[in-house]
């Protein structure tokens, strides 16, 4: 029998949409031979709908939300999703594997991986303790760099830490982490709520700006003029890091705009830099395969770096920038792009991630959680 793969996307996050093209690339290359999808869509208003689907004329399959048809979950696992129309129940059904696919808040960050914990089911990604640890910006860069893992120097503070000893902080900045620098609040995606500073004036507006999203800031030392480097990440029996890739940012900095707006951003696989670099090309398989392990990660993980020089320190080095659980996963996006390079194509990625995502809930199910 095949098993039931239930994909969610969507969600309330600012990267809604490319959820809704991922869930879709996902849809068309698992192999339906061996399992049968199911969709749950999240609302922008963070309603959970069914999500049938379609194939279309170019032989595309597409899911189509069906608004009318709410999804609650419950806890007999025989019967986990129950469907409802008007507030009747309209079917009942049974997911074997979860496959989250919403990016950033609410997907990302350890909140939908708590409700499928609850459910008891398998489910492909990262766990709720290392999701919300590789979201928010603090803790990942206190972890890595407490295990001597190299990133920017960096402060952080708390709103009250903020409004408390306002002057004290921004002389520490200019003392610790100078200028240029990079305002952040800690736990979002996409750019948003990242502000590149150039001088103290720009300071105190953006760490205002930087507060409209979160409780808590970084602020972190720039990687002048970087290379933006990425790696993927992939668990399957064991830990499979690609050969990196770079992102060429059509803006400034990869921003919000660079990103999803223009279009103009390009990439370049394999990194040439590091195909020419030997020691380069070591160091970013090995620190990447590291920061997995550290940060716990299951199944996979994008690992961003930049590579450059900083004002302390004029040699140019890799530093590592952050760790995306749920990266995008469109046909063109950089995480299957760069698996594709290794030779691993759409439909065998998904294979190997629900494969480990039933290994890893085998491994948890043995733990004794009863204590006499
Ligand atoms: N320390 C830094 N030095 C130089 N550029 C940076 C630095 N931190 C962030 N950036 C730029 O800002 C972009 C977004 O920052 P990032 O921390 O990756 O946030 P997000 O999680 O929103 O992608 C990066 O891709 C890079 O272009
Ligand atoms: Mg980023």
């Amino acid at each position: 029998m095949r098993k039931k793969v239930c994909i969610i996307f969507g969600g309330e996050s600012v990267e809604h949409e490319i959820s809704i093209i991922s869930a879709n690339s996902i849809l068309n290359n698992i192999d339906k031979r061996k399992y049968k999808v199911f969709g749950i869509f999240i609302s922008k208003d963070g309603e959970f709908h069914e999500a049938v689907y379609k194939i279309n004329k170019s032989l595309k399959y597409n899911f189509i939300i069906k608004k009318r048809n709410k999804i609650l979950f419950s806890s007999n696992v025989n019967r986990n999703i129950v469907i409802m129309n008007k507030n009747e129940v309209q079917s009942k059904t049974k997911i074997d594997i979860f496959f989250p696919m919403v990016h950033g808040t609410g997907g990302e960050d350890g909140k939908i991986q708590g409700l499928l914990e609850l459910l008891n089911k398998p489910y492909v990604g990262c766990d709720v303790g290392s999701s919300s640890m590789c979201m928010d910006k603090i803790l990942t860069k206190e972890t890595l760099s407490n295990k001597l893992i190299r990133t920017t120097g960096f402060i952080h503070f708390s709103r009250n830490e903020w409004k408390d000893n306002e002057s004290a902080i921004t002389k520490r900045i200019a003392k610790k982490i100078d200028f240029p620098c990079f305002v952040k609040a800690s736990n979002l995606g996409s750019s948003v709520g990242v502000y590149k500073i150039r001088n103290k004036k720009e300071l105190k507006d953006k760490v205002r700006a930087a507060f409209k999203f979160s409780e808590r800031i970084l602020v972190e030392e720039a990687v002048l003029n970087p290379e933006e480097i990425e790696v993927s990440v992939l668990e399957d029996k064991k830990i499979i890091a690609s050969t990196p890739g770079r992102v060429f940012p059509s803006d400034d900095f990869y921003s919000y705009n660079a990103k999803y707006v223009d279009g103009k951003s390009t990439i370049e696989i394999p990194y040439k830099r590091a195909m020419n670099v030997p020691s380069l090309m070591r160091e970013l398989e090995l620190t990447s395969k590291k920061v997995f392990q550290i940060l716990l990660c299951s199944g996979m993980a994008r690992v961003d770096f930049l590579f450059g020089s900083t004002k302390r320190v004029k040699k140019p080095m890799l530093y590592l920038s952050e760790v995306n659980t749920i990266p995008g996963f469109t046909e063109i996006s950089m995480f299957p792009k760069l698996l594709n390079n290794e030779g691993l194509k759409l439909k065998k990625i998904i294979d190997i991630l629900i494969k480990s995502a039933e290994a890893k809930f085998k491994k948890r199910s043995k733990i004794i959680t009863d204590y006499y």
